[in-house]
């Protein structure tokens, strides 16, 4: 029996066609919700538009600082374990839900796979790191997207055996759901939009939107770039991130701040846009993967490969290196081959598994 749990919209996603590998071998397997995500926007709309069954259980967590939303999710999770006893537990990526899953199911000695393991950012000052490393070094299961994320974890001394490259399950899910969306979403009529003719933006980091410096920055570089090439800004807005800019009084002129989007209709958008301009992890994948330039508003990133076959760019949240680098990567020239697999990742991870 294998447990997944999510908790997330990225995890949502990313999950999405390990379930559905699942339910198409009639594995017996259920989903755990934690609640990390609950707005309609940042979760039910994903499992409508991706056609997945309601989760099992909801745990309904909610948010809270790093220590209360560990805690809850761990003691929801340990409870369901103990009474399911499931064969493997499956945790994706690098939320509090992926840090609070692993060490519950690892505690009661089940074991535990690690999907999108071995990503490094090098920055322990982000909570995304200290989850990946934690869950890195409790899982039996590492699933790999790269062979750059395996050797990170070799350098830590994960054993080989442990280890499977088999590219991520984003891959999957774009192609999945790349032609319905065309078919589906007519996001750019309805927004006014030309193929092409806008920038996308996502930003939700902490480090980033925590902090009014930065954020301040990153929307004056944004308000910069659509100015100088007058072209329409597009910012479908994490709530975390509406949240911060109402705190510090921040305006959004001269930038088109629109509600989160569905998955439908977000990857219409990206693969239309001229140019992404984010700290979104999923982002950056998709962006590469879809062939649009990424400006990434990061100092580093745990996505390497993009910027080693020149589909992104770093910028960090300096106004004047946000232009610089939307002025350098429009004027890139699209040719580059997707280092993330080639969308059987959750085939080979059930594969595997089984
Ligand atoms: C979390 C993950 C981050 C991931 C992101 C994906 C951690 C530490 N962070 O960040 O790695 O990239 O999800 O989007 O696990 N909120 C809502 N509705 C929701 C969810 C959140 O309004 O459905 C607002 C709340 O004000 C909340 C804030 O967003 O306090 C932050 O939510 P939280 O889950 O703590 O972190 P994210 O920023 O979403
Ligand atoms: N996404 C979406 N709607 C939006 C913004 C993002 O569906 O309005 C999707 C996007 O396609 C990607 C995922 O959300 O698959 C990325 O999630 P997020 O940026 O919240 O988290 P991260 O990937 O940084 O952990």
């Amino acid at each position: 029996m294998i447990a997944i749990i999510l908790g997330t919209r990225p995890e949502i996603i990313k999950m999405a066609p390990i379930i559905r590998e699942c339910q198409s071998r009639s594995l017996d397997h259920f989903v755990l919700h934690t609640g990390q995500h609950y707005s309609y926007q940042m979760d039910q709309v994903f499992f409508e538009e991706l056609e997945l069954p309601t989760p099992e259980y909801n745990l309904d967590v909610g948010s809270g600082t790093h220590a209360e939303q560990t805690g809850k999710i761990m003691a929801g999770v340990e409870k369901v374990l103990m009474d399911r006893r499931p064969d493997v537990v499956l945790v994706q990526g690098d939320t509090n839900t992926v840090l609070a899953g692993a060490l519950a199911a690892s505690k009661l000695h089940i074991k535990v796979g690690h999907v999108e393991a071995g990503l490094r950012s090098n920055d322990r000052s982000m909570p995304e790191e200290i989850n990946r490393i934690v869950a890195d070094h409790i899982s039996d299961y590492l699933f790999a997207p790269t062979e750059n994320s395996k050797d990170n974890l070799l350098k830590e001394g994960i054993s080989e055996e442990k280890v499977h490259v088999t590219g991520n399950t984003i891959v999957d899910s774009v192609y999945q759901n790349l032609e319905i969306s065309k078919k589906k979403a007519n996001v750019l009529e309805k927004l006014g939009l030309k193929p092409k003719e806008y920038f996308l933006v996502t930003a939700h980091r902490a480090e980033n939107v925590d902090n009014p410096e930065r954020l301040g920055e990153i929307i004056k570089g944004l308000r910069l770039v659509g100015k100088e090439f007058s072209l329409p800004v597009m910012f479908p807005m994490h709530p975390r991130t509406r949240k911060m800019a109402a705190e510090f009084g921040f305006e959004f002129d001269g930038i088109r701040a629109i509600e989160p989007l569905g998955f439908l209709k977000f990857l219409q958008l990206e693969a239309n846009a001229r140019l992404a301009l984010t700290d979104s992890g999923g982002v950056q994948e998709e962006a590469c993967i879809l062939g649009v330039p990424c400006v990434t508003l990061r100092e580093n990133t745990e996505r390497p490969e993009t910027v080693a076959v020149n589909s992104s760019i770093l910028v960090g949240a300096n106004s004047a290196r946000i232009f610089d680098g939307a002025e350098l990567m429009m004027g890139n020239d699209h040719q580059w081959t997707n280092p993330f697999g080639d969308g059987t990742a959750g085939r080979q991870i059930i594969n595997i598994l089984s």
